[in-house]
């Protein structure tokens, strides 16, 4: 049994462990911060941010399904200047990394976020390119190479020393295609997967369950499709990978590294269990302890495939 050590770099952020929170599903850490120290996270990666304040979609817009839920939220938020000036000097009071999730309708507005919140010092951004529960920009931008690719340059042009990592979507043919036009653009990181479009029914009503019809599926149900992709991105680019979808603990978050994630994020099974990105850090350095490992990010890439 080793005691491995667990800091990792995320495109030259260094995070104190590979554990980072999903967003939009730990708000601005505000409720979580009651339970325990968020100062314990990798990093904490915000509520989806867009240019103007946004309401979201009408309820209902969570719906339960087995091992995870649909939900059709549709980027709810204060806007990124309210997130700045309220949002951003609350999370600065902690030792932990903050990424700054943003979604436009067009590549300027997603330059334009990328200015204000580079100012502003975050320290690393998530370009969302997958949301599925908006019309505007989201996955519009996620399943064309070359509005994915307009969009990561308009960010990288904008975002000045501040790493940017670009959000892809799972509801594509070949996300490969998808990754490496987002690299070739110059991302300096991919995180994924973002939500599986869904549908619940209820066979009373015959009304979908959701209000917007349908929704995006997350959680433990997701994990092998988001393991699979994390490994097909990782064997096609060479950025390093925020992966995420499903995992939930030490066992699923070492699959995705072990597919090709450097860090893991943690989602959904947040709602179930704040605690959950506790229990996955220590998982983690378990797993990896067991295994004989210096460092946590040994893990990386090291499936052998048959
Ligand atoms: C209620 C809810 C809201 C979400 N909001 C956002 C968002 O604002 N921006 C974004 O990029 N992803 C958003 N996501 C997607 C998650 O960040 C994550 O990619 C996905 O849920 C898969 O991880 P999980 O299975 O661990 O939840 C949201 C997911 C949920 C469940």
């Amino acid at each position: 049994m080793s005691n491995p050590v667990m800091s990792v770099d995320l495109a030259g952020v260094e995070l104190k462990n590979p554990v980072v929170v999903a967003s939009g599903t730990f708000g601005f850490g505000r409720e979580y911060g009651q339970f325990y120290d968020l100062s314990e996270l990798g990093g904490i990666c915000v509520k989806g941010l867009t240019a103007q304040r946004r309401e979201g979609n009408p309820p209902p817009r969570i719906a339960e399904t087995p091992m995870g839920i649909l939900n059709s939220v549709g980027l709810q938020n204060p806007g990124v200047d309210a997130f700045i000036a309220h949002e951003l000097p609350f999370l600065r009071q902690y030792d932990v990394k903050v990424i700054a999730n943003i979604s436009g309708n067009t590549p300027e507005e997603y330059g334009e976020m990328c200015e204000k919140l580079a100012d502003a010092g975050v320290d690393l951004i998530e370009v969302n390119i997958s949301c599925p529960n908006v019309k505007a920009g989201g996955l519009a931008y996620g399943t064309r190479p070359e509005l994915a690719a307009e969009v990561t340059g308009m960010a990288k042009a904008h975002a000045g020393r501040v790493p940017v990592m670009v959000k892809l979507s799972p509801n594509v043919t070949d996300i490969t295609e998808i990754a490496r036009a987002v690299a070739d653009a110059g991302a300096d990181a991919l995180s994924l997967i973002n939500t599986l479009r869904g549908m619940r029914i209820d066979v009373n009503t015959r009304r979908p369950i959701l209000k917007m019809n349908t929704g995006g599926l997350s959680g433990p149900a997701v994990l092998p499709v988001a393991v699979r992709m994390v490994w097909e991105v990782h064997n096609a680019v060479s950025l390093p990978i925020l992966g995420m979808g499903g995992v939930s603990d030490g066992d699923s978050a070492a699959q995705m590294m072990l597919a090709g994630a450097s860090a893991v994020a943690v989602g959904t099974v947040c709602f179930a269990d704040p605690y959950a990105p506790i229990r996955v850090r220590d998982g983690l350095r378990d797993i990896a302890g067991r295994q004989g490992l210096d460092h946590v990010s040994q893990l990386t890439g090291g499936v052998r495939p048959w």
